[in-house]
């Protein structure tokens, strides 16, 4: 069975470029190919494959395509395809070192590497999770914990006196405001600091806002900045804004689930200065360490401070080893319990590749993002509609009847639907695909280069795709 999967691997891996980016499918026609009663007698391996092959393949978007644009979406290394057979076949559960030793100590190596590659000291530690929404989440119950100790965890957020107060910028990640939700704070309660005009967290407003929440009887305890927002990739100014976290008492998280890993590209790391002085970055190697989901990580600053913050108390949870490398158990930094073998791909891919190919590949990410941002801003039926700042590029199609004229409310409506059109036949003729953003109000065509086989010339490809999709829909805009 293996081996007649793995054809398909390797192939599948030569070939990526040459299939459609998306498929052109529906629910629908794929019910009629998949539905079914559950099967009742089995069937041969051989014929699944076949249904992988004939119909979950082609019915599949490739995120690993070089002209997949849309959202913050890693491609997948060969050798993480690979490393995760070898996890599931070795069936490892991490959940303490008494359960899977060596997996445990890859672990705890990887996330040593990833410790030392943000700039942190070894007293720092963490953990992979499902992803950045999970590591977001994590991060957020041990701020909480921290600031009000086990009274929340045993009686809950009633039991605290005052509301509690998160702040972030209005470019965050919706998962600050569902971690919110789920821990009780409520979203509400996530208090969003204005952007300066490159979308980064304006700390002076940020330390008013902290100043009038104290005032009104509310309770601050956690800053979360973004190092690489997922709309345009701003980088928050983040040594100013340890600084309040650290005037305030406040936890500082940092949201870094796409930005990270950039800092190993040396045209961009300075953005990163200050990150080793967050309580806790949240980072995603199912993005810019370009494996295949799932796979988040948390990096706690002192993982001491958050021991209790997922306590549990049952037999089956009781560590008898006295040696403090054989009593860990991840179970103490976050919420989960069972959980896969996900560092074996991790530590596979930096092991076989090492960080400079990283660093450089990323590098090479941002080169096209401002390599494409140079030629839009040297055409004239585009426009660019935010700073690029590490691999992310918003834009949009200008026709030629709005093109270097002023522009009314009418107009810009017309852009806007004219681009949403634009956007979604790019998607379907499968040649490129770019996803959508809001910027300052209006529609824009946004895309992230994360993937180490995207070339400039994949940017020129883009272009002439949006370009032919634009004449498609030309006819119906309104003469300026
Ligand atoms: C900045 C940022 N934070 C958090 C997330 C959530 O990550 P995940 O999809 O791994 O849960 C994303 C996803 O794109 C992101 O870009």
């Amino acid at each position: 069975m293996a081996a007649a999967a793995l054809d398909w691997v390797v192939d599948y891996h030569d070939r990526i470029r040459d299939l459609p980016v998306a498929p052109a499918t529906s629910a629908a026609d794929l019910d009629a190919l998949l539905a079914e009663p559950i099967p009742v007698a089995g069937r041969d391996f051989g014929r699944l494959l076949e249904t992988f092959r004939k119909v979950i393949v082609p019915g599949s978007r490739h995120n690993g395509h070089p002209r997949f644009f849309g959202y913050v979406s890693a491609p997948g290394t060969a050798i993480a395809s690979v490393a995760d057979l070898l996890a599931s076949a070795l069936n490892a559960n991490l959940t303490a070192w008494r359960s899977a030793p060596a997996p445990v100590q890859v672990e705890r190596l990887a996330i040593d590497w990833i410790r030392e590659a943000l700039g942190f000291d070894d007293r720092a530690g963490g953990l992979f999770t499902s992803g950045g929404s999970m590591a977001n989440l994590t991060a957020l119950a041990a701020a909480r914990y921290r600031h009000c100790g086990a009274e929340v965890s045993t009686l809950g957020v009633a039991a605290h006196p005052k509301p509690l107060r998160i702040y972030a910028s209005t470019e965050a990640h919706h998962s600050i405001h569902k971690a919110a939700a789920l821990l009780g704070i409520g979203r509400a309660n996530v208090r969003e600091i204005p952007v300066d005009d490159r979308f980064r967290m304006r700390v002076d407003e940020l330390a008013r806002a902290i100043g009038e929440d104290r005032a009104a009887g509310l309770d601050p305890f956690c800053i979360v900045a973004n190092a690489g927002t997922v709309v345009t990739g701003a980088v928050d100014p983040l040594p100013q804004i340890a600084q309040v976290a650290a005037e305030q008492g406040l936890w500082l998280h940092v949201d870094a689930c796409y930005g990270g890993f950039a800092r190993l590209a040396p045209s961009v790391s300075l953005l990163f200065e200050g990150l080793e002085r967050a309580d806790s970055v949240a980072l995603d190697p199912h993005k810019w360490l370009y494996l295949p989901a799932d796979c988040g990580c948390l990096i706690y600053r002192n993982p001491t401070e958050v021991l209790g913050a997922f306590a549990l108390d049952a037999d089956y949870t009781r560590v008898l080893h006295e040696e403090p490398a054989e009593a860990h158990a991840f179970w103490d930094y976050g919420p989960e319990l069972s959980r896969r073998f996900r560092a074996l791909k991790v530590w596979m891919t930096l092991a076989y590749v090492g960080t400079a190919a990283i660093g450089e590949a990323i590098e090479s990410n941002v080169d096209c993002a401002r390599y494409i941002a140079r030629l839009i801003e040297e055409s004239d039926d585009f426009e660019l509609m935010a700073p690029v700042e590490l691999s992310i590029f918003c834009f949009r199609y200008l026709p030629e009847s709005l093109r270097g004229v002023a522009r009314s409310d009418a107009d810009e409506q017309e852009l806007d639907r004219l681009n949403e059109q634009i956007m979604l036949s790019v998607q379907r003729a499968g040649g490129s695909y770019v996803s959508n953003a809001t910027i300052r109000g209006r529609f824009a065509m946004r895309g992230c280069v994360l993937n180490y086989r995207t070339t400039r010339r994949d940017m020129e490809v883009l272009l002439d795709d949006v370009r032919s999709a634009a004449q498609q829909h030309g006819s119906h805009v309104r003469d300026g």
